[in-house]
C-alpha cells in the first residue's frame, strides 16, 4: 500500500493496481499547485464529508477517470444526480471492494455542501487492503468511539487531522492515536489557512514524547506500508 499526500486532506493511495483518492482539494490549495491535477489517476474517490475543502475536485476528476464515488448516503446522491457513478454507504457499514474492505466510521464534525445543502453526517474509513490496516479519521473531534475501531482491525497507520480549530489539534490527536491502537500517524488537515497553522517540529516531538511517531509529508511525497 503506496499513500501519497497531496496536500490538506487529500490523499492518494495505491493498493495493487487500484488508485483511490481521497477527499480531492488540490485546485483550490496554492500550496499543491505542483500537483498535476489533469493526471491523478483514480479508480475510486472516497468522500469522508460534504465541505468544499474536501470535495472540490470530485466532480472535475471523476469526470475525466469515470472514478466511483464512494460516500454516505446524501453525498453519493448529490453525485449520483449528477450522472456519476456512486457506491453508498452509511455510518457502521462495511463493504468488500476490489481492492479491499472499507468500513464508513464515525466522525464528530458537520457536513454541507458549498451552497449550503446537507451533505449528510461526515465520517472516516478503515481500509483494509494487501494485509495492510489503515484508518482515515477525516474531520473531527476526538470521540470515544474511535475506541471501537481497534477491536476489529489493528491498524497499521491512522492518518490524523491535527490543524486544530476545525478539528482535533496534537493534543487530542496523541489521545485519539491512543484510542486506535497505533503509535504510526501521518498528520493531515494542517497548514492550508491561517487558522490552521501548526509547528512542524513541535508536533512531531509532542508526539515522539509520547512513543509515538508523527510523519507530516511534504505536498506530493509518498510512504510505503
Ligand atoms: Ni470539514
Ligand atoms: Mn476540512
Amino acid at each position: 500500500m503506496k499513500i501519497t499526500f497531496l496536500g490538506h486532506a487529500s490523499l492518494q493511495i495505491l493498493i495493487g493496481e487500484t488508485y483511490i483518492l481521497v477527499d480531492p482539494f488540490i485546485s483550490g490549495n496554492p500550496k499543491a499547485a505542483h500537483i498535476e491535477i489533469d493526471s491523478l489517476k483514480a479508480d475510486y474517490i472516497l468522500v469522508t464529508h460534504a465541505h468544499f475543502d474536501h470535495t472540490k475536485d470530485v466532480e472535475a476528476i471523476a469526470k475525466r477517470t469515470n472514478a466511483i464515488i464512494v460516500s454516505n448516503f446524501e453525498i453519493v446522491t448529490h453525485y449520483q444526480n449528477k450522472g456519476f457513478n456512486v457506491h453508498p454507504m452509511n455510518h457502521g457499514g462495511s463493504w468488500e471492494f476490489d481492492f479491499g474492505r472499507v468500513k464508513y466510521v464515525n466522525a464528530v464534525h458537520t457536513s454541507s455542501f458549498e451552497d449550503g445543502t446537507y451533505g449528510g453526517q461526515p465520517g472516516g474509513f478503515v481500509i483494509e487492503g494487501e494485509h495492510k490496516n489503515i484508518y482515515i479519521a477525516g474531520d473531527t473531534a476526538l470521540t470515544y468511539d474511535m475506541k471501537l475501531i481497534p477491536m476489529q482491525t489493528k491498524l497499521d497507520l491512522a492518518i490524523l487531522p491535527i490543524g486544530d480549530n476545525f478539528t482535533m489539534g496534537i493534543e487530542d490527536a496523541i489521545i485519539a492515536s491512543d484510542f486506535v491502537e497505533c503509535d504510526k500517524i501521518l498528520g493531515y488537515h494542517f497548514d492550508t489557512f491561517g487558522y490552521i497553522e501548526i509547528d512542524h517540529d513541535d508536533a512531531k516531538r509532542r508526539f515522539f514524547e509520547k512513543d509515538k511517531d508523527l510523519m507530516l509529508l511534504e505536498i506530493g511525497a509518498s510512504i510505503e506500508l
